[in-house]
């Protein structure tokens, strides 16, 4: 029997820690003794024509850092199997024959797929088929609901906030609304927390519908306490308070995303009249070098990918459940999108620095526990007619006492 042989695909809009899952993948393939080959341009080289390199521990030295991914990848193309949240289009069964051939024909015992939802959804298929797959969970976007952290998120909001300090310090100078738009499609997670790190004043996210009106509000608020700037971050898959998105459609793919921000900004300077400017930050949040935890959990999903394949766990997915990284089913994390909790402790915690979501005017009560009010304390402090008789049965008793003292 030949060697056990391991294959590795990055499938998808690309990532920081890319290059990180690849070389635990193939470090800890060589330790175990089993050969791995990388398929280049994500699922695209499985199949007609086949494209592939062999990956060892000499030519994956000094990836760990880099951002991309040596193997390529594609959010287009023969097996781009959703065009929305669970939106799943079935791919050509002509495709999934051709795959098994691939597979079979190299001795590939188990394939590693790093993606999104998405990806996910293609590795979804293939394992429904037969094809030995374990799956990877990628994505800046951080909303895949099976794990707490997708690998690029932390180096995604690094960026952002990095963006937001810059921007910080010439929206102050100039007294000027600063407007950033930044990615997340289905959720806000990148907004929220670059918008707490960058020190946001109003962060408009998919999950929390907002009005003009209200982000107008908050920033004469800020004007009226002698903040004569304001910093407003946008999830660019944040609805308009109309309904509706911002971006182009684009034919069998999702569409692209892109342009809430300038509307928020000319919209903000039309109402308000104070200069307003705005910045996207685009593809800068999925370039570069991965930060130190994105680094260090990306590994330990290339480590975990290498375990659950010899352990014969195919169609699970390696995922990060504080403090360990565990599986799940794939099925399980391409299912349902994880969103901001609009009630959940970070926004209540933005909402108590004073953050505005665009929902309300202002926020004086952010984890919505019901304070007495300053006229029912009032009202406490007055005596109700129980006490009053019970102060009268209390006269009466020592009435009595004394009456029977004299008596005796
Ligand atoms: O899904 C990750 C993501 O970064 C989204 O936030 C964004 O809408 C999309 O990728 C952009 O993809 P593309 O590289 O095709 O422009």
């Amino acid at each position: 029997m030949g060697k056990k042989r391991i294959g590795i695909l990055t499938s998808g809009g690309d990532c920081p820690g890319l290059n990180a899952v690849i070389r635990g993948v193939v470090t800890t393939s060589a330790q175990l003794g089993y050969d791995c080959v990388g398929f280049l341009k994500g699922y695209e080289g499985l199949y007609d024509p086949v494209r592939y390199v062999t990956l060892t521990e000499q030519n994956t030295v000094g990836i760990l850092n880099d951002g991309g991914t040596i193997l390529g990848s594609t959010n287009k193309g023969r097996f781009a199997a959703t065009v929305g949240v669970a939106d799943r289009v079935e791919l050509d069964p002509q495709l999934l024959a051709g795959v098994m051939t691939t597979i079979k024909q190299l001795g590939i015992d188990g394939l590693v797929c790093v993606g999104g939802d998405g990806s996910l959804a293609v590795a979804q298929q293939f394992h429904e088929y037969g094809i030995p797959v374990v799956g990877v969970p990628k994505t800046i976007d951080n909303d895949l609901s099976a794990t707490a952290f997708t690998f690029g998120f932390d180096s995604a909001i690094e960026c952002a906030t990095n963006a937001l300090d810059r921007l910080q310090t010439t929206a102050a100078s100039h007294e000027r609304v600063m407007v950033l738009e930044v990615m997340g499609r289905h959720a806000g997670w990148i907004a929220l927390h670059a918008g707490i790190g960058g020190g946001a004043d109003v962060i408009l996210i998919p999950e929390i519908g907002w009005t003009y009106e209200n982000v107008c509000h908050k920033i004469l608020d800020r004007e009226s306490q002698g903040k004569r700037h304001s910093l407003v971050v946008v999830a660019e898959g944040a609805e308009l308070p109309g309904g509706g998105l911002v971006g182009e459609e684009q034919a069998g793919a999702q569409a692209k995303l892109g342009g809430l921000g300038a509307i928020v900004a000319a919209e903000i300077e039309k109402r308000l009249h104070r200069e307003t400017r705005v910045s996207v930050l685009g593809h800068l949040q999925r370039g570069g070098a991965p930060t130190t935890f994105d680094r260090v959990l990306a590994t330990q999903y290339g480590a975990h990918a290498v375990r659950l394949i010899m352990e014969g766990k195919l169609g699970e997915m390696a995922c990060y459940h504080p403090p360990e990284i565990e599986s799940v089913p794939i099925l399980e994390a391409v299912n349902q999108v994880r969103q901001v909790n609009p009630d959940g402790s970070t926004v209540q915690a933005a909402r108590g620095l004073g953050v505005c979501f665009g929902d309300r005017s202002s926020d004086k009560n952010p984890f919505g526990i019901r304070q007495q009010s300053r006229s029912e304390e009032l009202l406490d402090d007055v005596e109700t007619s129980a006490d009053i008789e019970i102060d009268a049965d209390f006269t009466l008793d020592i009435a009595e006492a004394a009456t029977e003292e004299a008596l005796s």
